[in-house]
């Protein structure tokens, strides 16, 4: 803390020196060319168009018009719950006690909750790289180590169970965060690789959370839960995405039974309980599947606009376009400065897109990362103008 003119003025923590995102500056440029009458294809930023499910709006609307919406218990409405619980019945054929399930503020508030309840300040976690920043930056802020393991094509992007044990061998890691599909880069693991890694880490004594906040956006194959390998995998999910939940803060976790009281402890001194008119149209949105079925589709229509369209407008080389709403494109051949070539792409071409550096330091500077939960005829537009743009050189 530093004092200026016998005023204390409180100096930031160094555990709150985290990087910022990138992608804002992308955002604040794109809000500056429409401000001044310009055209921007946003692909830049990771959230459905689409509005949560009429069923959710409207029973939001009805608890509204009931009148008071107060606290819940920590562990969230027991009907929601429930729900919860039968989704994993319906989709994916698991029992999961409710007791086990546990309501949280989006997925962010989860992450909170499962790091602080499983680890140690100074405890080794690793990530994939290019992974989602917050990973490391919540980890960083909450005093553990986030341990980046970098991934390619061998293992599809994703953490194998051979990496996982050479980098434990370095120094011991207390827990390991996978995500499928992925952000940035729309892969998604293999059933059987999601178990194999699993397996490793239940055999190294290494704690595992699965990220399954894209779960229902998955085009090559079907999304595979941890939850059906073992009670002791930590599931972190969400409403934003499949459910176009984002503003409404809401997700869920499947807590290993051994940790319940712990996180239902930190939940009830950090948040009390999340937003109830949330968990109200939350349990409602099950019943919009069919809507959100066509949002997914609209996502297929898109993905199969830019695998089969961008390699003609001169960007062939992106990851597997597994899941998600991203394709995670290497721009090598053109920059080995994404930031300024998105820059460029952004104030040249009118296409908003993310650089790779906000998520992989190490070779994000030949990546950029395309949302495409835009409509069919922006991602149209969007491979015209990328087309002109990569001519012009
Ligand atoms: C992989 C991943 N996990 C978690 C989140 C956080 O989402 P929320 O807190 O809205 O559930 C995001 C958001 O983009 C994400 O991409």
């Amino acid at each position: 803390m530093a004092a200026a003119q016998g005023v204390l003025v409180p100096a930031p923590s160094r555990r709150s020196e985290v990087a910022p995102f990138i992608v804002m500056d992308v955002m604040q440029r794109a809000a500056q060319i429409e401000a001044a009458g310009g055209r921007v294809v946003h692909m830049e930023v990771g959230q459905p168009a689409a509005p949560a499910p009429r069923s959710a709006r409207e029973a939001a609307r009805r608890a509204l018009d009931e009148g008071r919406i107060g606290y819940t218990t920590a562990l969230g409405l027991p009907s929601l719950r429930a729900r919860i619980a039968r989704h994993y019945r319906d989709a994916h054929g698991v029992e999961v006690d409710p007791a086990r399930i546990m309501v949280t503020t989006g997925s962010s508030g989860g992450f909170v909750l499962a790091f602080l309840s499983m680890f140690e300040p100074g405890d080794r976690v690793a990530i994939a790289n290019p992974g989602y920043p917050p990973y490391r930056h919540v980890l960083t802020a909450l005093g553990c180590e986030p341990v980046l393991i970098d991934t390619d094509a061998s293992s599809r992007w994703t953490i194998s169970p051979e990496a996982l044990a050479e980098a434990h061998a370095v120094t011991p890691l207390k827990g390991v965060l996978v995500a499928s599909p992925a952000n940035p880069t729309g892969t998604m693991m293999a059933p059987e690789a999601l178990a194999r890694l699993f397996a490793a880490a239940q055999d190294l004594g290494i704690r595992f959370i699965s990220d399954e906040i894209y779960h229902g956006l998955d085009y090559a194959f079907p999304a595979a839960t941890a939850a059906a390998l073992s009670e002791q995998a930590m599931i972190i999910n969400s409403f934003s995405k499949y459910f176009c939940m984002t503003g409404w803060r809401i997700g869920w976790m499947v807590v290993p039974p051994s940790l319940v009281r712990a996180v239902e402890r930190l939940q009830q001194n950090l948040v009390i309980s999340v937003p109830t008119l949330s968990q109200i149209a939350a349990e409602a949105a099950f019943d919009g599947a069919d809507e959100m079925e066509a949002v997914k589709h609209g996502y297929e229509e898109n993905r199969r606009i830019l695998t089969s369209e961008l390699p003609k407008a001169g960007l062939p080389e992106f990851l597997p376009v597994d899941g998600a709403f991203y394709l995670y494109a290497d721009v090598g051949r053109f920059t080995d400065d994404s930031a300024a070539f998105a820059r460029r792409l952004l104030d040249e071409a009118g296409v908003a897109t993310t650089p790779g550096v906000d998520f992989d330091p190490v070779r994000g500077h030949r990546f950029l990362r395309l949302s495409y939960a835009g409509s069919a005829a922006e991602m149209h537009e969007a491979v015209e103008r990328i087309g002109d743009f990569l001519r012009r050189g």
